[in-house]
């Protein structure tokens, strides 16, 4: 597949021109009064997900230019070849079937594989929440998933996400960082005979996850655990690697499904757990009709493909270095966790294909924390700070409170209100953001807190905001199975889109290799004191440390 690389498409330069005559002071309050019909002509419909990119910094022009750039790239053809299970992770020669794991029988590639190993590890999910959270001597209360990364991520972001779908008789404990305090603490509550340990690595040789699994193996027998066998659960490739673990129950998945896209596969079983069956389908099925959206739709209405073109003209022509994820829902609060692996680990690259060094940016910054939390942090630089970091807005219009049926009328109205607060920050954050204040409304306002030193006029300049501000909002009706499924399907297919467009290969992770490399030959040494070789500020540490 030849197609060329972005920076030397006309639609490049066509985008670039369009920069310098419209694109650098686009100002969004000027489009909203000149255009009526802007929201409608920035809105986009997928499974699921409504989104508004009205008060994104783009143009209709910009739109068409990118949709250019897009079809000069051959990005419908790459997606093809995704789907198609082309080896599109060059490096390591494999494909990147996320997609299989969530097409129903008989649909899609290694139908059989996928659906045989879904159906093994359901019966199983069937058998553990049976009896969970029972007064059998060995009745199941609480999963400890161990594992890291994209073993961990998906598991940890979904479980509490699902909150009011969760099984109300299992506790689940997420247990990733080789510092063992994240194990101490989960072992301080749990007891051996009560508990089921997932040891999840696609490689079971993660330093990390095998450090924490051989801890909490060596626990549970001097707690006078017995049954191994029953109490410890592998998800991973490496089914002989388990097993010499001494684990009789695997879950198997493949090398063409990447960590960070695994959350589906085998090493979704916490979330099986926590769900059940019927929810897990759900949370599948939600992702395929994504999946379907994706590898359907017409390029100017298909929302990955407006997203990552979205991505490509913020980073490589507005220069805008990152992008703060707030989710308005409690629920997903580790999904900007879970989209800086997903981004970044994908993105995060520097050469083409052919190993050249790209002269253009990739990936940005991903981060983020859930409103409202994160309007009493770090909103202060979004509103007045001097990067520009465009905000993406998620609101969910009905909340699904646990155990709402068992509330007191009083107690219902109250939590409704509290979700029309929650709802009312968002718009209001986005309102702000695009709108600002100038000095002149500013100096209007009383301010009892003001120093009355100040004079009035340097007082309004530091409560003004410029506004203009960019952000997109992604509305979901409720928080279910399905409408995550989607939500993360539609992250996965934005990712791939922006990197199709940079011509990075966005499957692999080559760079985390060196530290964990580095890891290995230090480790001996910060026992013996040995510095011999080594720079003067490893050693000094070194020295320091021990
Ligand atoms: O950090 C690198 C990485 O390989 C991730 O891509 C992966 O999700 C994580 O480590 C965990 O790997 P494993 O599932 O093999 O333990």
């Amino acid at each position: 597949m030849k197609y060329p690389r972005c920076d030397q498409t006309v639609a490049w330069g066509a985008l670039q021109g369009h920069l310098q005559a419209h694109g650098l002071d686009l100002d969004l309050r000027e489009r909203f009064a000149q255009d009526p019909q802007r929201v409608q002509r920035f809105t986009v419909q997928a499974p699921h997900i409504h989104a508004d990119l009205s008060r994104a910094h783009l143009d209709v022009a910009t739109v068409r230019h990118l949709l250019d750039l897009a079809r000069e790239c051959g990005m419908e053809a790459r997606r093809d070849a995704l789907l198609a299970g082309e080896p599109v992770n060059m490096t390591e020669g494999r494909a990147a079937l996320h997609t299989a794991l969530r097409a129903p029988r008989g649909v899609g590639l290694h139908s059989d594989l996928v659906h045989d190993t879904l159906d093994r590890m359901l019966a199983y999910v069937d058998g553990i929440r049976a009896t969970a959270g029972g007064s059998a001597p060995d009745d199941i209360h609480h999963v400890v998933n161990i594992g890291i990364g994209g073993s961990d991520l998906g598991p940890q972001m979904v479980v509490p996400a699902l909150d009011p779908f969760v099984h109300p008789k299992l506790s689940f404990h997420f247990v990733s960082n080789v510092d063992g305090h994240n194990l101490a603490a989960v072992l301080r509550r749990v007891r051996p005979e009560h508990t089921l340990f997932v040891i999840a690595s696609k490689t079971f040789a993660t330093q990390e996850t095998m450090a924490n699994a051989q801890a909490a193996r060596q626990w549970f027998l001097d707690q006078g655990g017995q049954d191994i066998a029953r109490h410890f659960v592998a998800t991973t490739t490496n089914v002989d690697g388990a097993s010499a673990f001494g684990i009789r129950d695997t879950f198997g998945f493949w090398d063409w499904v990447g960590g960070r896209f695994s959350m589906w596969s085998s090493i979704g079983l916490p979330i099986a757990l926590a769900l059940g069956r019927e929810h897990f389908k759900d949370l599948l099925a939600g992702a395929y009709e994504m999946d379907t959206h994706f590898a359907q739709t017409p390029l100017a209405v298909n929302l990955p493909v407006r997203l990552g073109l979205l991505d490509v003209w913020y980073r490589n022509f507005k220069g805008y270095t990152s992008r703060c994820v707030a989710p308005y829902h409690h629920g997903l609060r580790r999904l900007p966790a879970y989209l800086q692996q997903l981004v970044m680990e994908s993105n995060g690259k520097r050469v083409d294909e052919g190993g050249q060094p790209l002269p253009y940016l990739t990936s940005d910054v991903v981060w983020g924390e859930p409103g409202t939390n994160g309007q009493h942090a770090f909103f202060q630089m979004l509103h007045q700070g001097t990067d520009i970091i465009p905000v993406e807005f998620i609101l969910v219009r009905q909340s699904t409170h646990r155990d709402e049926d068992q509330w007191s009328p009083a107690l219902r109205e109250l939590m409704a209100r509290q979700h029309q607060v929650l709802l009312s920050n968002g718009l209001a954050q986005a309102q702000a953001l695009m709108w600002g204040k100038t000095p002149a409304e500013a100096a209007q306002e009383v301010v009892p807190t003001a120093n009355p030193a100040l004079s009035a006029d340097v007082l309004a300049h530091h409560r003004s905001f410029p506004g203009n501000r960019p952000s997109l909002t992604l509305v979901l009706d409720q928080l279910t199975p399905q409408s995550l499924g989607a939500l993360v399907a539609l992250y996965e297919h934005r990712t791939f889109v922006s990197g199709a467009l940079w011509g990075i290969n966005s499957f692999d992770q080559w760079g985390v290799e060196l530290g964990k490399a580095m890891c290995q030959s230090l480790l001996p040494r910060l026992a013996s004191g040995d510095v011999s070789g080594l720079d003067g500020a490893t050693a000094a540490m070194i020295e320091r440390l021990r």
